[in-house]
């Protein structure tokens, strides 16, 4: 990887975090696009200037050790945090959230580790959580819920991801853990997302179900959404991703392409090893 003077005291970002683009490949306005993101928690300085292109279609591994500073950016691009100073683009035009459901609101979905789904509801109550779907009663006021409606559309929501779930009325809470993280995964597509941001999303599953997890940002990244995806599995992010972007302490440092570099290098990166001797 090349070294390039940095603009300021960063880190160098190895071949440009922002400014990624693969030889040859005309890829257009990135569906998220985030420059100079710096969040500071009193005397903690999370992120360092973060520079980040998200391109449609494309799976970015987000990799780095605790504390980096994963969590905060995705927080940040998803309304959660606001950021002291930088920018977020969604498709080329400037955005600010005050809350994550402003972020939702223009199609930034977001899965967490702890999946957020409501056990004592069904599957399709739950896709439909927070925009439940109302009719119009004999007097014109809102009647009552168009259940079999948001049944039905959950069900071809499921389908268009290839989730396989029994049936929508299945309460969530008996569903596996593999099946519930793909709930969550198909929720946030069914919405007509632009990017989907995952944080950890098979922390909590076994072996089978991460797979299974894997096979689903495959398949959601194929019908053009990008996926931005934290794990600590790094073979399976490697695999997974087209590229992977390394956080050391608050700032990107790489930005690998998966078909062009290893595990171990990613590793070198996120332990601070490959930095050597272009630290400051
Ligand atoms: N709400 C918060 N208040 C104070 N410090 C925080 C908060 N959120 C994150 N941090 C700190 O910011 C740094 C980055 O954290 P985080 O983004 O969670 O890292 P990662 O997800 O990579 O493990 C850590 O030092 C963490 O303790
Ligand atoms: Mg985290």
């Amino acid at each position: 990887m090349e070294s390039q003077e940095p603009a300021n005291d960063s880190l160098s970002a190895g071949d440009g975090a922002g400014t990624f683009a693969p030889a040859g490949a005309d890829r257009g306005v990135p569906t998220v696009s985030v420059r100079g993101i710096t969040k500071h928690f009193g005397t903690i300085q999370a992120l360092r200037g973060v520079d980040l292109d998200i391109y449609p279609s494309e799976i970015v591994g987000l990799v780095g050790d605790n504390g980096a500073g994963k969590s905060t950016l995705v927080n940040i691009i998803s309304g959660g945090v606001q950021p002291n100073a930088g920018t977020i683009s969604v498709e080329g035009k400037k955005v600010s959230f005050s809350s994550s459901l402003e972020a939702r609101r223009l199609g930034i979905e977001t899965v967490y580790q702890d999946l957020a789904l409501a056990p004592d509801l069904s599957v399709w109550a739950n896709i439909f959580l927070g925009r439940e779907k109302p009719v119009k009663g004999p007097l014109g006021r809102l009647g009552w819920l168009d259940r079999k409606a948001m049944a039905n559309q959950a069900q071809a929501d499921l389908e268009r991801t290839r989730i396989r779930i029994d049936s929508v009325n299945a309460l969530a809470g008996r569903l596996s853990g593999g099946q519930r993280q793909a709930i969550a995964v198909g929720r946030a597509v069914a919405w007509g997302s632009k990017v989907v941001l995952m944080d950890e999303p098979t922390a909590a599953l076994g072996v089978e179900q991460q797979e299974r997890v894997g096979e689903l940002v495959a398949t959601v990244a194929a019908q053009g959404v990008p996926v931005l995806l934290i794990s600590h599995n790094l073979p399976q992010v490697h695999k997974l991703a087209h590229r992977v972007v390394v956080l050391f302490q608050g700032q990107v440092v790489a930005n690998l392409r998966s078909d062009e570099s290893s595990v171990d290098e990613v590793v070198s990166w996120i332990t601070g090893a490959a930095l050597g001797t272009r630290r400051p």
